[in-house]
């Protein structure tokens, strides 16, 4: 199949230019000048941006939590995903204790079969042993190259002596870890008090973890990177004060990747006190305005790496689980759709940054750390054809139900976004059609290599 977008504005690492995009079977052949040639379909992208086609570095998927799972399992995920034009998630396939890396890989290989976007794993770890190091190898022939450690969550937690040594260990192996910053001991301190207090609705969530919280983790992670000579990668960083202290990390020669979410951009601590406020239960939790402006001046200035979604979805009904305890909430919130329109509504459209940015914050920089550019991440000749054309010209509210996710709530119901992915194409072929899904379930595995460690 040769597909050629006409009268584009593509977006490069580096520029807008005006042009035409031919891709032919899975690979573009040509991006940027006029080009005439045969083919069987032309798409007029006439006042539209082209861009390689989204990653979202954060998402989960089927994921058992407590005695619950998500909403989502890779089926509805991946089809809100490639609507909203990602083309490519990276899902963490999770390494419950006990179990080898190699089955939690093959069990997410299972469950993502039959997926509508492209995926790949980061492998979520809740040991570190010398039989799970014994494993790395295979983890990196299998194109898993990003592992994740979580400061809190009894069945997850590692202490920082593990992180420090798997960062060590890792960073040789040009391996990567995210590690989820929080302050655990705190957190468990403070909504025992809230709860003897009889504070127990969803606002307390947000009080049970303040900005320090966060602050608190990510500086105890810089400080072991620094010590282990490696690499450090915050997922969802959502604080001003948190960015305060990855800023510190860099300024004494530290590289640092920092990842943060749409959340943390539009939404606000208030919005717990909404009747629904349990969908906003999710961590790290909302947070300020200040933060918000401090994220997205950070992005401007190139600070930000990527933005990822962390969607992570339950239905109102797993939600209630916590409607006298917030804390027995499930955490976690919907949005694996709704990235990209979000990121240019708020901040293209609000002033903040340009498409350019916008390029390398959804696509172009978690391609290149995350082993897979320039194959994705980039409109050039040789590249796959995974291609998102964005109207910019699309106002429409954001809903739940409009939504191709499966659940019945949206943190960002009645968001009034500005434009939307009009079509996107993975893999050579148009799978969403001014909007519309028009072919499920033709994503594939991502083979990923090494990080390329660009801020090194
Ligand atoms: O609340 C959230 N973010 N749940 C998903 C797991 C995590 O912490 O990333
Ligand atoms: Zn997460």
């Amino acid at each position: 199949m040769r597909i050629l977008i006409k009268n584009a504005f593509l977006v490069f690492e580096d520029r807008v230019a005006r042009g035409d995009l031919l891709c032919d079977g899975r690979k573009i052949v040509q991006a940027g000048g006029v080009i005439d040639a045969a083919v069987d379909k032309v798409i007029d992208a006439a006042g539209c941006y082209v861009f390689p086609g989204f990653i979202d570095t954060h998402t989960h998927f089927d994921l058992e939590v407590g005695s619950t799972v998500t909403a989502d399992d890779f089926v509805t995920g991946t089809k809100a995903a490639v609507a909203g034009g990602t083309t490519t998630v990276l899902d963490f396939a999770t390494q419950e204790r006990g179990m080898t890396m190699m089955d939690a890989f093959r069990k997410w290989e299972n469950k993502a079969k039959n997926s509508s976007c492209n995926y790949g794993f980061h492998m979520a770890v809740s040991e570190w042993n010398e039989e799970r190091i014994a494993e790395v190898p295979l983890m990196i022939e299998n194109g898993v190259t990003s592992f994740k450690m979580y400061m809190v969550y009894d069945n997850m937690r590692l202490s920082d002596g593990v992180m420090y040594e798997a960062m060590k260990y890792l960073a040789k192996e040009d391996c990567i870890i995210g590690i989820h910053c929080e302050n655990d001991d705190i957190i468990k301190a403070r909504v025992k008090e809230l709860k003897a207090a009889g504070k127990t609705s969803s606002r307390y969530h947000a009080v049970s973890r303040p900005n320090v919280v966060e602050a608190d983790g990510v500086g105890r992670l810089m400080d072991a990177a620094y010590l282990a000579g490696a690499p450090a990668w915050v997922v969802h960083l959502s604080t001003r004060e948190g960015l305060a202290i990855a800023r510190q990390a860099r300024e004494r020669g530290q590289e640092v990747y920092l990842e943060s979410c749409p959340q943390y951009l539009v939404l606000e601590e208030c919005m717990y006190d909404a009747p629904d406020g349990a969908k906003f239960v999710m961590s790290p939790p909302l947070r300020s305005k200040a933060d918000q402006e401090a994220l997205l001046s950070a992005m401007a200035a190139g600070e930000i790496d990527w933005i990822g979604t962390d969607h992570c979805s339950f239905t109102m009904a797993q939600k209630a689980a916590g409607r006298d305890d917030f804390s027995k909430t499930p955490n976690g919130g919907a949005g694996v759709q709704n990235r990209a329109e979000i990121v240019y509504t708020r901040a293209v459209k609000g002033g903040y940054f340009d498409m350019v940015q916008m390029g390398r914050l959804l696509s172009t920089q978690a391609a290149r750390l995350f082993g897979m550019y320039p194959r994705k991440g980039v409109l050039r000749a040789g590249s796959d054809a995974d291609i998102v054309i964005f109207d910019p010209d699309a106002p429409h509210t954001i809903r739940a139900a409009a939504n191709l996710h499966n659940c019945d709530n949206s943190p960002y119901e009645g968001y009034e976004a500005a434009g939307r992915a009009r079509d996107v194409i993975l893999n050579g072929e148009l799978v969403v059609e001014n909007g519309k899904l028009i072919a499920a379930g033709k994503g594939e595995y991502v083979h990923r290599e090494r990080c390329g460690r660009y801020r090194q």
